[in-house]
């Protein structure tokens, strides 16, 4: 269900995408991850496929799956950080995997990224594996994934972390 979201200067709506949002999923995609696709757990997956939670006007962007076993987030951006769009829109999507019965909820980041370990597991998601060299492996299929990324760390290895929903 779409909901109204506000911060201290602006009001947005969520909601799930449509396919409508096509465009300018693609440009985000594009100019937040190299592309509309993405090497991960030794899968190469389109993002601009799969279904997702938005943040109106073009705010943010949630991209997940759902299998019998759990669902995936595969990807989350929040154009403005620490305006709250991130944590509302993981928000929208655990309440409406719930909602389904789904049993937990999957992510994967990468070693140097702080801030999504400390976002998520601040959002109760707990640490399940590591996959070191990960990443290396994956420039084999998208040479675009950067070699030095936030706090101008090497990018190496694949984190999941996953939340019980149940
Ligand atoms: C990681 C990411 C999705 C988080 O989204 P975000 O919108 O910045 O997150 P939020 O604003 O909801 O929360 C971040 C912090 O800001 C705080 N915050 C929320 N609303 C706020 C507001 N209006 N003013 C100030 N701070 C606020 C939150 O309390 C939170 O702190 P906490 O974790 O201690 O609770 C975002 O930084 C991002 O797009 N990162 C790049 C892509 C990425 O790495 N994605 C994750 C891997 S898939």
């Amino acid at each position: 269900m779409p909901s109204k979201f506000q911060t201290s200067t602006c009001e947005f709506l969520r909601r799930p995408r449509t396919s409508a949002d096509q465009p300018w999923i693609e440009t985000l995609l594009q100019a937040r991850w190299g592309g509309t696709k993405m090497v991960v757990h030794n899968e190469i997956i389109d993002l601009s496929m799969l279904p997702a939670w938005v943040m109106d006007p073009q705010r943010g962007l949630a991209t997940y799956r759902v299998s019998p076993s759990g669902a995936e987030l595969l990807s989350l951006d929040a154009i403005t950080p620490g305006q709250g769009v991130g944590s509302a829109l993981l928000d929208a999507l655990i309440t409406a995997l719930r909602r389904d019965g789904v049993p937990s909820l999957r992510v994967t980041t990468t070693n140097d990224n702080i801030a999504a370990l400390r976002f998520y597991q601040r959002r109760g998601f707990t640490l399940q594996s590591l996959r070191p060299g990960a990443v290396n492996a994956a420039r084999a299929h998208k040479p675009e994934i950067p070699l030095i990324g936030h706090n101008n760390i090497p990018i190496r290895d694949e984190i999941d972390l996953s939340l019980t929903l149940v």
